[in-house]
């Protein structure tokens, strides 16, 4: 079968912040680049994002990198590696004010600067008191964010791919990548995008879970294709789930609720938080609330007639900040919880909200993997940022408002390092005769799977899966059957069948597409969240209840080939500044 084949420099696969970023100055330079997005760029998940993005800028009370950096090592329960998190913190202010520049309205201040809040982890002076650091566009930073970033690349002239999905890397047998395979979603066509860089964005994968604050497309598309091309994921056994998901719907309410004066209380009424974190209360970092929450409800003092929730109070805060700072949370109260936040309070649960693992590069947005006989190289063109990335500055646990300039900061260090190593290598390498070969023949099995299940069953017991076996706390019994279990969903994917063939829309053929995807992210999380016999992070097991330095201050990597675990040292030297040293984690 012939398919058509067109060649860019670069092609970006995903429009949210982090492709958008790095297209943005990948076009800027004068490089053609093309974005493959499965939904128009403005609906990438970035529009989700409510409170805002972190940086140090001091507007409302004093504040620096260093304490940023701190409290992000200390968020991460050390796991995170220190190089990259020094590059991050640094950089927030300046790719803050970059923004600001580009034309993202951002709320503002009396003083006219750029409006803060106070988020979860977020401390002044190394742990003290909880300072301002999310830069907030009301409760729509995201939407904001992503609008900016779309027309900038409008200017610029990126080539979008709109509902287009890529389907794998294109390897040649030196391991380089060439660029990928995808398919236009309205019509099926595929084709092959050759590139000299092949920049991952693809985001999260919450839709592994049953309950997730994430969208429909969050399906872990770049992190089965690396594992599909024998790239290992790093650190999957730790993902978030964000205290304040609408019990019942998942949709998230924002900590910048609780940043701005909101708090959890629970059927007493008593606003439980203080008791488990003194300092920041309602503002420690996810995990610990998160944990506190479950605790609540385990230990009988949950809310409502199945005890299965907490309540976040608002009401005190007033109808008129409410409206104004947090717009977005008051239509979502009222349409998913069916509660007026200014007269009662919302119902909430801890929801599976974002992976911190992911594919693994270092601060320059290079893949790193085991490559060329080396146990550790960075495979030359491809290049991964995002939650689709493991950095990692988010270690066992990301603060909030971390996400977004995750993004932004090494959206651009990606672009930057591309530019550079386009120059050193400005010839393309021929395509491997195979390139198409796999997903061909993984669209031809779809085609004439006979008797075979449906995606959406299949699709069911893994989510189900995951939620029951691999949730806010593990239990070794838990973890042990849901290995196995998911395993077994792993089998009955290869032998889905797309009950409606017809091309409206296509949606069957893209969710079998997406289900591939799926299974080696939630493969990936259970086998390491069973191996790591620890609680760090987001990682809290039963029967291992304290962080184990000694042996597990280290990150996991996991190969979807053999299904099987290895682990690499965390880099705990920083780039200029002395290292953290591991301490007891309170809030
Ligand atoms: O709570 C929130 O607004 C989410 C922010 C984040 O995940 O960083």
């Amino acid at each position: 079968m012939a398919i058509t084949k067109r060649t860019f420099d670069v092609v970006v696969v995903g429009a949210g912040g982090a492709g958008m970023r790095a297209a943005l100055t990948l076009s800027q330079a004068g490089l053609k680049v093309a974005v493959l997005s499965k939904v128009f760029p403005t609906r990438s998940h970035t529009v989700a994002a409510q409170g805002g993005i972190a940086a140090s800028l001091g507007n409302v009370n004093e504040d620096n990198w260093h304490w940023h950096m701190y409290d992000t090592v200390k968020g991460s329960d050390y796991l995170g590696d220190q190089d990259a998190i020094e590059y991050m913190c640094r950089a927030a202010p300046e790719v803050v004010y970059e923004l600001e520049h580009f034309g993202m309205p951002f709320d503002r201040l009396d003083s006219g600067k750029i409006y803060q809040r106070p988020f979860g982890g977020h401390m002044q002076d190394y742990g003290k008191n909880p300072v301002p650091r999310a830069c907030a566009a009301a409760d729509r930073t995201g939407h904001a964010l992503l609008h900016t970033l779309y027309q900038q690349n409008v200017k610029a002239n990126t080539n979008f791919f709109i509902e287009w999905k890529a389907l794998d890397l294109i390897r040649d047998e030196d391991g380089d990548v060439l660029g990928v395979v995808a398919m236009e979603i309205e019509t099926s066509e595929v084709m092959i995008l050759q590139a000299r860089a092949t920049l991952f964005a693809t985001g999260g994968a919450g839709r592994i879970f049953s309950a997730s604050t994430n969208a429909y497309i969050n399906t872990g598309d770049g992190l089965g294709m690396a594992a599909r091309a024998g790239i290992p994921l790093e650190d999957m056994e730790f993902f978030q789930f964000h205290p304040t998901g609408v019990h019942g719907a998942g949709v998230l309410i924002t900590e910048g609720v609780r940043g701005e004066g909101g708090y959890l209380v629970n059927k007493d009424g008593e606003r439980f938080m203080p008791r488990y974190a003194p300092t920041a209360k309602d503002l420690a970092s996810r995990d610990v609330v998160s944990r506190a929450m479950a605790t609540e409800i385990k230990e009988g003092r949950g809310c409502g007639p199945h005890g299965d929730h907490v309540l976040l109070k608002l009401d005190h805060l007033g109808d008129e900040v409410i409206r104004h700072r947090l717009p977005g949370i008051r239509d979502i109260a009222i349409k998913f919880a069916h509660v007026d936040p200014s007269k009662a309070p919302i119902p909430v649960v801890p929801t599976a909200h974002y992976m911190m693992g992911g594919i693994p590069t270092n601060y320059h947005g290079q893949v790193v993997a085991p490559h060329r006989t080396a146990p550790e190289d960075v495979v030359q063109g491809f290049y991964a940022v995002g939650e689709c990335a493991c950095v990692s500055v988010h270690g066992a646990n990301r603060l909030g408002c971390n996400s977004l300039l995750d993004l932004i900061v090494f959206g651009r260090a990606a672009a930057r390092q591309i530019i550079e190593d386009l120059k050193a290598n400005p010839n393309p390498k021929p395509l491997p005769a195979d390139a198409a070969e796999r997903p061909l023949a993984r669209l031809a099995r779809l085609e004439n799977q006979k008797d075979g299940e449906s995606v959406a069953e299949v699709g069911d017991a893994m989510r189900k899966t995951m939620q029951q076996h691999c949730g806010v706390f593990r239990f070794p019994d838990l973890l042990a059957q849901g290995v196995s279990k998911i395993r077994e969903v792993a089998e009955r994917v290869k032998h889905t069948e797309i009950k409606d063939k017809s091309k409206v829309f296509n949606t069957a053929r893209v969710e079998a597409l997406e289900l591939d995807n799926l299974i080696e992210v939630a493969q990936a999380t259970m086998v390491a969240a069973e191996a790591r016999k620890e609680s760090r992070g987001a990682h809290a097991r039963e029967d291992f209840p304290e962080r184990d330095d000694k042996n597990w201050l280290k990150h996991s990597l996991y190969f979807s080939e053999g299904s099987r675990l290895d682990y690499k040292p965390v880099r705990l030297k920083p780039l200029t500044v002395e290292s953290f040293p591991l301490k007891a984690r309170v809030y």
